[in-house]
């Protein structure tokens, strides 16, 4: 059993592992992740192989503040503006990386630019702290699956493959970041995220772009391809009720009948209550045995994007 409580001693047992090039799991606000030392290759490319992730998806780094951030890329204005408002939080900004950027290649993807995050979460900090180095991070699953949310998902997905999995307990936001692109004057949202659209928009002076081109190979955001965060049962998008052998995602306080399995991510209608329980709900219809996941409309306002954006990748046929 590699799950551990975080306590101040096993966090510095992490940090000293990841010092090692070791991986260990811990939780951030949005999601848990897997972390490794971003400077060291070694570390890194053992992030990949445990993820079974493409190499050419890059990963987010790490770190304490926006003065570390700033030695790893160049911080536009907007990103200042951006980082000011919403560091330490659910954003992850994509910036070109200084000339001496300490980041190992692999950790970019061999890209110009590096997506860099500043989490709130007082055990990913505190671990940045004690280990004191950037920390690549990506959501602790195997690739393609859907993100942890508590130290048992970490567990479930790669409990053979990390040294160590900091428990801190379910995950308050539930989703991961939303990646900007803040390299020019106006944000690019690669990925929605615990920001949203809106938050960003008014930093922003109203001004705020949507990437697509989700189905190329070499997307922009390589987190935009197609599928993605998937469960291995079929997915059934906007359904007014379950049909007997399905389970039921439902939301909102007006729920069909169902006699099966069924999940209701918020009966009070709440989008931050939603997205919080989001992937717990899918792992667990996912393990319920039925022919497909029916999923009830979810507004597609605020964290609703965010949630939707998820759904919908989920629901990809392979
Ligand atoms: O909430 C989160 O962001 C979580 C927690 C652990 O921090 N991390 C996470 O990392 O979701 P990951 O590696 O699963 O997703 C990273 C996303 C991907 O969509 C990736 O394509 C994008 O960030 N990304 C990373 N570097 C990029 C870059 N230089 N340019 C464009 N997109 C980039
Ligand atoms: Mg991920």
């Amino acid at each position: 059993m590699t799950i551990v409580k975080a306590t101040p001693e096993t966090i510095h047992d992490a940090a000293a592992i990841l010092r090692d090039g070791g991986l260990v799991a811990f939780p951030t606000e949005t999601v848990y992740g897997l972390g490794g030392d971003a400077t060291n290759g070694r570390a890194v490319a053992a992030i990949f192989a445990a993820k079974g992730r493409p190499s050419f998806n890059p990963l987010i780094v790490h770190v304490a503040d926006a003065g570390a951030a700033s030695r790893l890329a160049h911080l536009t204005p907007l990103a200042r503006r951006l980082a000011a408002a919403f560091w330490p939080g659910p954003l992850s900004l994509v910036l070109v990386k200084q000339p001496d950027c300490p980041i190992a290649d692999l950790a970019t993807a061999g890209l110009d630019t590096i997506a860099v995050r500043v989490p709130a979460h007082p055990i990913a900090r505190a671990l940045l702290q004690a280990a004191d180095l950037p920390i690549a991070g990506p959501s602790a699953n195997r690739s393609g699956h859907v993100s942890p949310t508590t130290a048992q998902h970490v567990d479930a997905d790669l409990g053979d493959k990390v040294a160590l999995i900091l428990d801190g307990g379910a995950t308050p936001v539930g989703l991961e970041s939303t990646v900007v692109d803040a390299t020019g004057g106006t944000p690019v949202i690669l990925r929605p995220g615990g920001v949203t659209r809106a938050d960003i928009a008014r930093v922003a002076g109203g001004r705020v772009e949507i990437a697509g081109g989700e189905e190329t190979s070499r997307p922009a955001s390589p987190g935009m391809l197609a599928r993605h965060y998937a469960p291995a049962t079929r997915i059934r998008l906007d359904a007014r009720g379950a049909v007997p052998g399905e389970a039921l995602l439902a939301f909102g306080a007006q729920v069909p009948h169902h006699a099966g399995p069924m999940v209701n991510l918020s009966p009070g209608g709440d989008l931050v209550e939603a997205a919080a329980n989001l992937f717990s709900a899918l792992r667990t219809l996912d393990a319920a045995g039925a022919t497909a996941i029916a999923v009830m409309p979810i507004p597609d306002t605020g964290l609703g994007e965010a949630i939707n954006d998820r759904l919908r990748r989920a629901a990809r046929n392979l």
